[in-house]
């Protein structure tokens, strides 16, 4: 076991990539879900204890806490979390709404907690560097972004739609290469028959005129990932 002890809440298709990992580092110390069969296959699998109760769970001596639960969950286990002083790496979306973002945020800082956001992309290598050929000026100043993704429905995401699900990944990719806040947000999305939406198209437009276009969609039975970052002297381009 390293010094440092991470517990993971919510062991299901994601949870299981930070189990692995953390197993790997010797960092994991304890597991909790509200599924007993996840609880003993994988407290077993790693060698580690396991809760279905969280509050218990979260009275455990840990430097830090995963949550890995369905978005819609986040809040209510992450400000448990906050409220036991524990740091926090919320899976992304962050919270289902803006006010529950708020909130945490301000738990965090009354508490003196470390909270963030499991944006994974922005740890991508190929992302690295793209970022790094951005920053040091080799194709200029990127005029716009280009997000495109396309993969069919995982069935097992019943509680968000693909904004929530999979663009945020490239909002925050945008966020993340212009370092602004865009100004101007135009979304067209389209739920083709069930309750979310399954298909949507963004326009963000930032300062300085410039812009990223983000395709999203669920439909579509091909696995399809292609971003291109267009300067004023170049473009770089990722599939
Ligand atoms: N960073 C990424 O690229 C990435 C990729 C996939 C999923 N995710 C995020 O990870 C989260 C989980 O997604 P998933 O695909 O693993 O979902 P999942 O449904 O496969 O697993 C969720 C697990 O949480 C458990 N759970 C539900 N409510 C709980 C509660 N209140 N307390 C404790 N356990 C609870 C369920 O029993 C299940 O085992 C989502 O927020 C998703 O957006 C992030």
């Amino acid at each position: 076991m390293s010094e440092i002890k991470i517990g993971v809440i919510g062991v299901g298709g994601w949870g299981k990539n930070h189990l692995r990992v953390l197993s790997e580092l010797r960092a994991l110390d304890a597991i909790c879900d509200i599924s007993e069969e996840r609880v003993r296959d994988n407290s077993r699998k790693y060698g580690v204890e396991g809760y279905t109760d969280v509050d218990a769970f979260l009275r455990r001596d840990l430097d830090g806490v995963i949550v890995s639960t369905p978005t819609r969950t986040h809040f209510q286990v992450a400000l448990k979390a906050i409220g036991e002083k524990k740091n926090l790496l919320v899976e992304k979306p962050f919270t289902y709404d803006v006010q529950e973002g708020e909130t945490l945020l301000r738990k965090a800082k009354e508490n003196g907690v470390i909270l963030t956001v499991g944006f994974i992309e922005r740890f991508n290598p190929a992302m690295r560097e793209a970022k790094r050929l951005v920053a040091n000026g080799t194709i200029g100043a990127p005029l716009y972004l280009i997000f495109t993704r396309e993969n069919r429905w995982p069935a097992h995401i019943l509680d968000v739609g693909v904004i929530l699900d999979t663009t945020i990944h490239d909002i925050d990719l945008s966020r993340w290469f212009f370092e602004k806040e865009p100004t101007i947000v135009f979304a067209r999305t389209g739920r083709f028959g069930i309750d979310r939406e399954r298909v949507s198209a963004l326009t963000l437009g930032f300062p300085e005129e410039r812009s990223s276009l983000i395709i999203s969609n669920w439909i579509t039975p091909r696995k399809l990932r292609q971003r291109e970052i267009v300067g004023e002297n170049g473009l770089i381009s990722l599939d």
